[in-house]
């Protein structure tokens, strides 16, 4: 019997999911809270086969440092934290975690669009702080924007965008303007979406979310520009990765009035620092990147990165990203 494959995993999983890769592979576990520090990740990636993480560089430093390194498995469906061209130098597999974690994702989405438009996170605080006089609630000061019959544009019309496509259509009849890589022709029917130029959906839509992976070519495709053509009415989703915007942008549209308000998972440097003015504006409303985090799908992202890290050590099945 060859010996099974020495690999590391860097975060703490379910039990069952350590069951499964003791099976299959001799392992080196991160058993503390988090995950496994860079130094000490570093140090220990030398004599490798497989890597198990869910963020933090794949990069030519870590790379070099893993000469027996074949297979990176991600329990994440984002990767652009792989250098994809150092791995493929290498021939070193990645993987990561799709279809898991959509209906999740878009749940968040779909709670972040509710908590801008009807000032959630902002009211919650209102009542909490005493502020909820008698009268209070009957001016126009604690009114928000209704998002039944509102446009909502979705950039990025992947599995994710779909089911928030799905859940704002059949759910709150919303307006469905979307703009991808590609037409969705099946979107388009199921949804009644209908596709557009970027610049139109920045114009037309009451809600604009952007869900698309970051790429070299989306990274900053939300600035200036873009935020200048929203109504100053709408709010502005982001669910991808932090930067698909211009922070620094979004920070003055907000300053500006040039839009009305944002619902942010995910930052240009995360964690987000203490002083990112976003922190301070009341019509933000700011989470922890936590688009995935439930008990199941955390869970099902989990099993999934072990069978993928499994497969591609194996000759077997993998979500890979890329060839080699
Ligand atoms: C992912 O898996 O890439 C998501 O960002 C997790 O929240």
């Amino acid at each position: 019997m060859s010996a099974k494959p020495k690999v590391l995993i860097t975060q703490k999983v379910p039990e069952t999911v350590q069951n499964y890769l003791n099976e299959h592979c001799d392992c080196t576990y991160w058993d503390k809270e988090g995950t496994m520090p860079r130094a000490e990740l570093l140090e220990k990636i030398t004599d490798v086969e497989g890597v198990f993480l869910s963020g933090g560089a794949v990069d030519t430093d870590l790379l070099d440092r893993a000469p027996n390194l074949r297979v990176v498995s991600s329990s994440s469906v984002g990767y652009n934290h792989f250098d994809l061209e150092a791995m493929k130098a290498r021939g070193v597999l990645g993987t990561h975690t799709p279809y898991v974690l959509d209906g999740t994702v878009a749940d968040l989405v779909l709670a972040l669009m509710l908590s801008a438009g009807r000032r959630i996170a902002e009211l919650d605080a209102f009542v909490k702080a005493g502020k909820w006089q008698k009268g209070a609630v009957k001016g126009t000061e604690l009114f928000g924007m209704d998002i039944h019959h509102a446009t909502v544009g979705i950039i990025g019309m992947g599995r994710i965008g779909e089911a928030i496509a799905k859940r704002a259509v059949h759910g709150f009849d919303m307006n469905l303007l979307y703009y991808s890589r590609s037409r969705k022709q099946d979107v388009e029917d199921k949804y009644g979406a209908r596709y557009c130029s970027l610049n139109e959906l920045l114009v037309e839509s009451d809600y604009v979310v952007i869900i698309t992976p970051l790429t070299p070519e989306t990274e900053h495709m939300i600035g200036k520009e873009q935020f200048s053509l929203m109504k100053p009415t709408a709010f502005f989703i982001n669910a991808s990765r932090g930067a698909t915007v211009d922070e620094q942008a979004l920070i003055e549209a907000l300053n500006n009035g040039t839009i009305r308000g944002a619902g942010l998972d995910v930052f240009d440097v995360e964690p987000t620092p203490i002083d990112n003015p976003l922190l301070k504006m009341p019509n933000v409303v700011t989470l922890p990147h936590i688009g995935s985090a439930t008990d199941k799908t955390r869970y099902d992202m989990a099993m999934l990165a072990a069978k993928n890290l499994v497969g591609a050590l194996t000759g077997g099945e993998a979500y890979v990203v890329q060839e080699l």
